[in-house]
């Protein structure tokens, strides 16, 4: 068996997806929904507002998930954390230390690809996976030692990528073979079976996750995602100064026109605009993945319907080809 194949069988999936971190809206309750559904569940350690409430977070989710695992009589799949590499997170180093401390399974790195925090994170047998948008800094993770990569392609919510999945999986394939997860777009089972043929181990899935009734978002946000389509998403740098994706409608509410939705820095919200919007809090990002989000419902249901939607797309290619 091979590193990557060994990986994905200690994850224990009953389906091939990660639940992806996401700013504000991955907090504990969707994690442990996702974990004792058979996915792995992740969130930022950035959504706790200090290094010592993260660390109660693990605590607390590692007990739970123990009980969890006595009661279903089974192994469950792992977390995940994702720590921001970045000079403007002041908090990162303090929360390596808690993650060490705690042995968290899976740390996903955004931004920095660092060797000594791959090195420190493989001393107690954890994993590292990082997000990528090009074949550049996959190269440049892939030489710190990452387990993992996570493809962030076109469409992604977040701060999404430009390339199309299809050929960025396959040139990440030629010169990597660690865990690949692709990001972007992904919303029902059928979408998951389409990231495997392409290539990918795993469907990292962001804004589905937010339609759940564990993900901390405001009942307007969840509407706005079921009422939108592609044509909703924006994909701007006039937010945060780094391209991401955003829902119009929330841009428009909050007082950012069209207009400067071409900027290539952050605008001044308050200053130019006159408008107290605060970035991710009342401008809601999410990925064109949108268009066939249509409820919302509890974690544990919709991964229920997305098994059985991966394996009626497998079944359906199959039944008409004559191999
Ligand atoms: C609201 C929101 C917040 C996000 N916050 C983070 C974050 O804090 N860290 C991170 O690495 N990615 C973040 N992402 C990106 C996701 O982890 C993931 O790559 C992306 O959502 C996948 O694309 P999809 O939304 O089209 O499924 C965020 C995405 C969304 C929609």
């Amino acid at each position: 068996m091979t590193k990557r194949e060994q990986i994905l069988k200690q994850f224990n999936l009953q389906l091939p997806v990660v639940a992806a971190p996401m700013f504000i809206v991955s907090q504990l309750d969707l994690v442990k929904a996702c974990c004792e559904s058979g996915i792995l569940g992740t969130f930022p350690a950035l959504n706790n507002r200090t290094t010592e409430g993260f660390e109660e977070w693990l605590i607390q989710l590692k007990a739970s998930l123990k009980e969890a695992e006595a009661a279903q009589g089974k192994k469950l799949p792992p977390y995940g954390v994702n720590l921001i590499v970045h000079r403007t997170n002041p908090r990162v180093q303090a929360d390596l230390e808690v993650c060490i401390r705690q042995e968290v399974p899976l740390i996903i790195t955004s931004l920095g690809a660092v060797k000594d925090l791959v090195d420190a994170v493989h001393s107690y047998g954890g994993l590292v996976f990082h997000d990528v948008t090009n074949k550049y800094h996959a190269q440049k993770a892939i030489a710190a030692g990452v387990d993992g990569l996570v493809l962030v392609s076109a469409g992604a919510g977040g701060h999404g990528g430009t390339l199309n999945p299809i050929p960025f999986v396959s040139e990440i394939r030629e010169i990597f073979d660690g865990v690949i997860c692709l990001s972007g777009c992904l919303s029902s089972g059928a979408d998951v079976a389409s990231a495997m043929q392409m290539g990918a181990d795993l469907a990292y899935m962001g804004t589905r996750f937010i339609n759940t009734q564990e993900a901390v978002a405001k009942d307007a946000y969840q509407e706005m995602i079921v009422d939108s389509g592609t044509g909703d998403i924006v994909y701007t740098a006039a937010v945060s100064g780094i391209p991401g994706n955003y829902m119009a409608p929330s841009l428009l509410e909050a007082g950012i026109p069209r207009e400067v939705w071409g900027n290539k820095a952050k605008v001044n919200l308050g200053e130019k605009l006159n408008s107290d919007a605060k970035a991710w809090v009342d401008l809601w990002s999410a990925g064109q993945g949108v268009a066939t989000i249509k409820d919302v419902l509890p974690t544990a249901e919709l991964i229920e319907r997305m098994k059985g939607e991966f394996r009626a797309a497998i079944e359906r290619q199959a039944k008409w080809l004559n191999f």
